[in-house]
């Protein structure tokens, strides 16, 4: 079976390396021998002992008959998409770790698969290396998904844990994940909270098999958390997380990536670093839990490589998968209710405003913090666009 990579950036070079150090074991677990004959990328490689795999012209990949699976690690939607697309059209099986391509075209490029006898698998899209499409698509089968919920996105997990844990400055933190190779391209995805909102998008399109659109959701990054946040949430025992989730509720469908303080009991309260942690919660089930490392070369390259795996067992059939063009209507957020943690100006009329709520020690001059009352979505935005004075909001996910 051969093998075309495209992209050989942090992931693509990873995949490579996981097929070639491994490739006796993975021969025996695909049944077939893989093999790479061509990595596609914009530059050369002089030095790389892979150099003579180099090309530059993705027609000579998709002209090319003996290419059985085409792993895509480019990134972006263009030309990501026309380059996929045009494979799957070949009858070639395409593994990809590229979430924005599969969250905006996920359904059509699988419905093309289906129709072609070949596979576009994605469990790298989501988690980094955890197990966690293929768990949903083929484990847990039995159940409604009530929930899903977790920390998705690896780069701001790290972001949060380095300045919580040992003072560092946002900045700093950020160019060592882009140096670890954690961070997108344009680490505004990232600490934006879109990247998360992508990983929701396609978990609740495969946990409800229609299309979520992630423009859809409601996202908060982590560019509005400061030191003084840190400071508060270590005074409560706590910590801030970004979250993703989606769940059903009385209203329809919610899904949000927003930050969370969480506290010791929280069972995310421990994932930290580049790890994720994603709940899923069943109607049978209950929760179950996934975890490992969300980001990073290798740990993503053992996910794609798996599905390059998966691709070469089921040449000429195509793993089912239900995630339909139709759209997936999402209930609006206004009456998902929160308690919340609040910084305001000195002076700001608490009580008269937000009712009864917990005073906390203030931790800078001039500002006053409390949690409130579980409050929802609607009533606090309803606060926040009258009153002046509001200095920060960050939602609680206590247990
Ligand atoms: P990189 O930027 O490190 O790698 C992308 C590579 O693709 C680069 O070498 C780039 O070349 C090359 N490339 C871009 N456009 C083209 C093109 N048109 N033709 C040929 N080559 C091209 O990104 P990553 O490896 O970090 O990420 C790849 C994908 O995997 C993204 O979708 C990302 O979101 C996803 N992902 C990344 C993870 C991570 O931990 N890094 C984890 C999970 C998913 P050049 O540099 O010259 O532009
Ligand atoms: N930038 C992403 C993250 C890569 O940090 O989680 C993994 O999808």
């Amino acid at each position: 079976m051969n093998v075309a990579v495209l992209g050989y950036g942090t992931v693509g070079s990873g995949v490579v390396e996981v097929l070639t150090k491994n490739q006796d074991s993975i021969d025996v677990k695909a049944g077939k021998e893989i093999r790479i004959k061509y990595i596609l990328d914009l530059r050369d490689f002089p030095e790389d002992p892979h150099k003579d795999k180099i090309i530059h012209d993705f027609s000579i990949i998709s002209k090319d008959t003996s290419i059985g699976i085409v792993v895509e690690t480019m990134g972006g939607v263009h030309p990501a998409y026309e380059f996929v697309k045009e494979c799957l059209e070949k009858g070639k099986s395409v593994c990809t770790s590229n979430k924005e391509l599969v969250a905006k075209h996920g359904a059509e490029l699988l419905s093309i698969a289906k129709e072609k006898k070949v596979n576009f698998l994605f469990e790298a899209s989501v988690g980094g290396g955890i197990p966690i499409i293929r768990p949903l698509n083929q484990s847990l089968t039995a159940d409604k998904i009530l929930e899903i919920s977790g920390i998705l996105n690896g780069t701001t997990n790290y972001i949060l844990t380095k300045m919580t844990q040992e003072g560092l400055d946002f900045h700093t933190v950020l160019k060592d994940a882009q140096e670890k190779g954690y961070a997108e391209r344009n680490p505004e995805a990232d600490i934006e909270g879109y990247d998360a909102c992508r990983k929701i998008a396609i978990l609740t399109s495969l946990a409800y098999g229609k299309q979520v659109d992630y423009e859809d959701i409601y996202t908060e990054g982590i560019t509005g958390i400061t030191d003084l946040d840190i400071k508060y949430a270590k005074e409560l025992d706590a910590s801030i997380k970004i979250f993703g989730m989606s769940k059903i509720t009385d209203t329809g469908i919610i899904a949000m990536v927003a930050p969370f303080l969480i506290n010791k009991a929280h069972p995310l309260f421990m994932v930290n670093d580049v790890f994720n942690g994603i709940f899923v919660k069943g109607n049978m089930l209950g929760e179950a839990m996934f975890y490992g490392r969300g980001a990073g070369k290798l740990p993503t390259a053992s996910a794609v490589v798996a599905d390059v795996v998966d691709a070469a067992k089921h040449e000429g059939t195509t793993i089912m998968t239900i995630w339909s063009k139709e759209k997936l209507e999402l209930a609006k957020i206004d009456s998902a209710k929160f308690h919340r943690f609040v910084r305001v100006k000195d002076g700001f009329h608490i009580a008269g405003t937000f009712g009864n709520v917990q005073v906390l020690k203030s931790q800078a001059e001039k500002e006053r913090a409390f949690l409130t009352r579980p409050m929802t979505e609607a009533d606090y935005q309803k606060i926040a666009s009258t009153n002046d004075g509001i200095l920060s909001m960050i939602r609680l996910d206590f247990k």
